[in-house]
């Protein structure tokens, strides 16, 4: 199989995790509970639930070194054949993959219209957005723009289409980022930012911001899809697993947390309320970068292309376990592989989009969900948490502890094995069923 090197996996693995779910989704929240509190949680579940559960994916991953369900196979106690099942987790990346087009379709969508004008106030910025997810004609030209990208990049495969393009598409990330963290901090509210950030207010947190934290984390690590087993597969053999965890998990929480203050900064800056939801990127934002002429066009346009640059990469890691599944179950051609994924997640998206309009909604709207809404549900509330409790209860259970042993203390002291053994065992399996209740209750 054709490795990653080392920085190459890191880069393809931080390109993952940092997603939409960092810039979009995590300072919304993190708005909606009201700030402080919430990211101290958020912390939590990142280092005791989310980094457990990444190491122990990458472990298998890297022993493994094959698809899902091979990997899972070949580390169980007397290799059990039953384990194949366990590859059920690359269907939440795929059903993932579906509505995230669509939504990076929206996204390449701002780019393009920001360069000629931006809403100046915030009904008709409200007012476009809402016209926008009922336009079946704009959103199939981008959703098929972006699936086209996506399907391009990874049929050149792992080395020459994956890691090239994190190559090249992470820096530009960086960059863009660092640019729009230097003009927050020169604006008078970036303390402001800090503090909402930073200065805990625990009367927002209840058991649905801990419930969101945790789900949060295993989002925006890119956890229980197949994706990080996958790309450990290429991982090189004596790369310590432990370390290119923890680093992916660090850049993933820097840019979380540079986003929220980003953008808490422009909103307060306008006066703007934290708590706008999901509309805070595509309405709230747009109406104040319109406030500042032609450098808010200018930040407009960067912030915008940023998120698809950080959306791309974490596309292409959605669909990769699938396609490694096929290649190596049923021998198929990546050719092959990626037409079957590909026009599967293609083909849902036009369903999720197609579930939003005017002429379709009714059709496509089950039990009072839509089918964009139901794609979401689905994968992060039910396939999400279980392939999480799966892999823990996996290495758990049916993993000999002395292999396990033996793979921690080439790297690291037997401290660190016994700290992540306990939780992976017993404190994250009890602490996703609770997840895991309460989701379902909460229908
Ligand atoms: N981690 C990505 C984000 O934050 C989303 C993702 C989920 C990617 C699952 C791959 C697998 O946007």
């Amino acid at each position: 199989m054709n490795k990653f090197t080392r920085i190459g996996f890191i880069l393809a693995a931080a390109g993952s995790a940092v997603g939409l779910g960092n810039i979009w989704k995590f300072p919304y929240i993190t708005g909606e509970f009201g700030g402080g509190a919430f990211v101290i949680v958020y912390l939590l579940a990142i280092v005791f639930v989310g980094l457990g559960v990444f190491i122990a994916e990458s472990l298998i991953g890297q022993t493994g070194e094959s698809d899902v369900a091979t990997s899972f196979v070949k580390m169980s106690n007397s290799k059990n054949p039953n384990w194949k099942f366990a590859g059920f987790m690359i269907l939440a990346g795929l059903l993932i993959l579906s509505f995230y087009s669509v939504v990076l379709g929206w996204i390449l969508n701002y780019v393009v219209s920001s360069f000629s004008s931006l809403p100046t106030e915030a009904s008709a910025a409200g007012a476009t957005f809402g016209a926008l997810t009922k336009d079946i004609g704009t959103q199939l030209f981008y959703h098929t723009l972006i699936a086209g990208t996506v399907i391009f990049i990874v049929l050149k495969g792992i080395k020459d289409g994956i890691e090239k393009v994190n190559l090249i598409l992470m820096p530009l990330l960086a960059i863009i980022l660092f640019g729009l963290l230097l003009y927050s901090i020169s604006l008078d509210s970036f303390s402001k930012a800090v503090s909402f950030m930073f200065v805990p207010d625990w009367s927002k947190i209840d058991e649905h911001a801990l419930l969101a934290a945790l789900g949060q984390a295993f989002f925006t690590l890119s956890l229980a899809t197949g994706t990080m087993i996958t790309y450990s597969a290429s991982l090189p053999k004596d790369a310590n697993f432990v370390k290119t965890s923890m680093s992916v998990a660090l850049i993933d929480t820097m840019v979380a947390l540079i986003s929220g203050l980003i953008i808490f900064t422009f909103l307060f800056e306008a006066g703007s309320p934290s708590a706008a939801g999901p509309g805070l990127v595509f309405i709230s934002l747009p109406v104040i970068f319109s406030g500042w002429g032609f450098l808010g066009q200018f930040i407009a346009i960067s912030f915008f292309v940023a998120l698809v640059f950080a959306g791309i990469t974490s596309a292409v890691s959605m669909i990769e376990p699938s396609l490694l599944f096929f290649i190596e179950r049923f021998k198929m051609t990546r050719q092959k592989a990626t037409i079957i994924a590909g026009s599967t997640f293609y083909s849902l998206g036009i369903i999720a989009l197609l579930s939003m309009s005017d002429s379709w909604g009714e059709t496509l709207t089950f039990f009072g969900k839509n089918a964009f809404d139901w794609m979401d549900f689905i994968s992060s509330s039910i396939l999400m948490p279980l392939g999480a409790l799966l892999t823990c209860v996996f290495i758990g259970f049916y993993v000999d502890k002395k292999i396990l042993e033996e793979k921690f203390l080439q790297h690291t002291s037997i401290i660190v094995f016994n700290v992540w053994y306990s939780l992976v065992k017993y404190f994250i399996p009890i602490a996703v069923i609770i997840l895991f209740i309460n989701k379902l209750g909460l229908i």
